[in-house]
């Protein structure tokens, strides 16, 4: 399978999957979490294959869902395009999932990282929610599984005033697993892949699935709740005002309409 937006790649039993819309920082549109979702499904699939790495580039893991695709959007085309059911397919996949994060990491990026189930971060690595000052907020599990990391403090900060967190604090806060330096970051992420990939196939598994079932359970509603008022800001003036000012560069007028 060819693919437009991703790169992927084998390094023995590890499958490696690049996000590669450098220009736009990885921006997560449509067709890459489309891509994401047959990719990882696939190496999935492949017995060869015992871990995954998903990762972007040293200057972006990905910052967010792409505006540009949504910023005209209605709520009753968000909710026809469900864009974020794809994301359900991740929380399907079956083998581990490392993300491995330098630069860059917001919004929708951040909410696909914390989906993974380790994070292995670059020293250069930012964390955070900055949906806020587009005039939304998190839709794809960042007021949940982020809250769940790090915490009912840290996540306020983040989602509601838009606080970028470092690599060094994402560590003490619990939303990653190690910090190494840029050099370094997708080669330890595959190392730490590579590990799990060699170890008893279906154990992984079943204890991948029972770690999650004990941080998930309850969530599935509240991401169901968060998906729909993310959907329904699209009904707001503030929201068209806050991306099509990010689109012009120019600061976002509110009014809380
Ligand atoms: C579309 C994006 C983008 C995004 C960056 N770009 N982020 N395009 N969607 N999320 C584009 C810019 O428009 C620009 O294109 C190019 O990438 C480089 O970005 P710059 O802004 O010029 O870079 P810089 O000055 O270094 O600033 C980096 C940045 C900034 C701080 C990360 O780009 C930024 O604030 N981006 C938006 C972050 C954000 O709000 N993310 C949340 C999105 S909403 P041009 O064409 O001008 O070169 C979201 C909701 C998730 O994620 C809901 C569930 C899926």
């Amino acid at each position: 399978m060819t693919y437009q937006f991703i790169l992927t790649e084998t390094r023995e039993r590890v499958g490696l999957v690049r996000l590669n819309r450098p220009k736009e920082l990885n921006a997560l549109n449509s067709m890459v979490m489309e891509e994401l979702a047959v990719a990882l499904e696939e190496f999935d699939r492949d017995p060869g294959i015992g871990c995954m790495v998903v990762t972007g580039d040293e200057r972006a893991f990905a910052a967010g869902a792409d505006i540009k695709e949504m910023a005209g959007a209605t709520t009753v085309e968000m909710v026809q395009r469900d864009a974020i059911a794809r994301w359900d397919r991740l929380k399907r996949i079956k083998k581990p999932i490392v993300a491995a994060v330098s630069g860059f990491c917001l919004g929708g990026g951040n909410e696909l990282a914390t989906a993974c189930d380790l994070i292995v971060a670059s020293e250069t690595a930012r964390f955070g929610q900055p949906e806020i000052n587009l005039g939304v907020m998190p839709g794809a599990g960042g007021t949940q599984r982020l809250t769940r990391a790090v915490g009912k403090a840290l996540a306020m900060e983040m989602v509601l005033n838009g606080r970028f967190i470092t690599a060094d604090e994402a560590l003490r806060a619990g939303l990653v697993n190690r910090v190494v330096p840029v050099e370094v970051y997708l080669d330890e992420a595959v190392k730490l892949a590579g590990e799990i990939a060699a170890r008893a196939p279906l154990a992984v598994r079943f204890a991948k699935e029972a770690v999650n079932n004990a941080f998930e359970s309850f969530l599935a509603d509240g991401v169901a709740d968060e998906r729909r008022a993310f959907y329904m800001l699209f009904s707001t003036e503030d929201q068209k005002e806050g991306m099509q000012a990010f689109i012009e560069k120019r600061k976002p007028e509110w009014k809380g309409k």
